[in-house]
């Protein structure tokens, strides 16, 4: 990725105080981009912004919910405001938890859903008139949810699901501004949140590890050379694609067999 320069452009993320999303900020920040970051939390946005700035460059934080387009958009405008049109926007704001259907309210469905797929069109929405027309990147996180049916994830897999679709609507709306759609899909990352709540034990790692077909999770460093090359001039006739970055794991729909092969 060395040839690919960031230097002095906007990036803006969503969710980017913590896990995935911080590791594409960070990816940005030490490309020697200006960095905003905006999360619910102001002691999380705190803490990244200290890490972001130890690169070097200028950072902003905002305690923004991304439920609230109001929020959204005056981050989103204050970015613009300091440093200019948003070249990158980073849209991976999310929320998760294990509980069948039966075993959820109206408002916990609601709730993952308002996160994912809501947040997703509020900050995209809020962003357009902000990004950098022709030559912006927009990047929605996605996940497998999105495409394999999973038990006990019925709110994010149908949020993942929307938010894809979501990622092809908008690019074939914003191609004519020069805006590229993209997303990301990533297969298990290791020591992320979103694995402490998936896989909370060592054999629930195992069991997840040994559908993969590299045989290992994946970095936060993995997720922000794709995003990094999506966002690049390489990737400049991409768009509306969501790219999985997970070791194969996608193409086992994230189940293992392997245990059925003696009976
Ligand atoms: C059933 C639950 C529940 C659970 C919460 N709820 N946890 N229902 N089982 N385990 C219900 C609550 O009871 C409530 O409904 C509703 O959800 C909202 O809960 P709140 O706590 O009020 O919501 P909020 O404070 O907005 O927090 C949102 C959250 C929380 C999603 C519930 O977990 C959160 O902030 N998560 C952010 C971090 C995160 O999840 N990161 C992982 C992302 S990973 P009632 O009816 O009681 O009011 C990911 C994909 C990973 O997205 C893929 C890996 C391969
Ligand atoms: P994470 O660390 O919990 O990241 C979620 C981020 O979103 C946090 O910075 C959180 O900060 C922020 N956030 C949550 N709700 C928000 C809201 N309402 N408004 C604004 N910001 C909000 O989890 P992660 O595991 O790294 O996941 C990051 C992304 O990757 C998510 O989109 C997830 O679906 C996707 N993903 C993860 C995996 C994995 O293996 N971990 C696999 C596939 C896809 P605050 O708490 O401060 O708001």
């Amino acid at each position: 990725m060395s040839d690919i320069e960031f230097k002095g452009q906007t990036v803006f993320v969503a969710g980017g105080s913590s896990g995935i999303n911080l590791g594409i900020a960070r990816a940005f920040a030490r490309a020697g981009a200006k960095v905003a970051i905006a999360s619910r939390s102001q002691e999380r946005v705190d803490g990244a912004v200290a890490e972001l700035k130890s690169y070097g460059g200028p950072v902003l934080g905002f305690s923004a919910d991304v439920r609230d387009p109001l929020a959204i958009a005056q981050a989103l405008q204050q970015t613009h405001m300091a440093w200019g049109d948003i070249d990158v926007l980073i849209s991976g704001a999310a929320g998760n938890f294990v509980a069948p259907a039966l075993g959820m309210s109206a408002n916990g469905f609601r709730t993952v859903v308002d996160i994912d797929l809501n947040g997703t069109f509020h900050v995209l929405r809020a962003a357009h008139e902000f990004l950098r027309k022709p030559g912006a990147s927009i990047i929605n996180i996605s996940a497998p949810q999105a495409v394999n049916p999973t038990m006990f994830q019925s709110h994010v897999c149908a949020a993942k699901a929307g938010i894809d679709m979501l990622t092809r609507v908008l690019a074939m709306e914003w191609g004519p501004d020069g805006v590229r759609v993209n997303g990301i899909a990533p297969g298990p990352i290791a020591d992320t949140e979103g694995i402490r709540r998936l896989a909370p034990t060592p054999e629930d790692i195992a069991r997840m590890t040994s559908s993969i077909p590299l045989g290992r999770m994946g970095t936060t460093e993995e997720i922000a050379d794709m995003a990094m090359f999506l966002s690049s001039t390489r990737a400049q006739y991409v768009t509306g694609a969501v790219i999985p970055v997970d070791g194969g794991s996608a193409l086992s729909g994230g189940r293992n067999l392997g245990g059925a092969l003696n009976n």
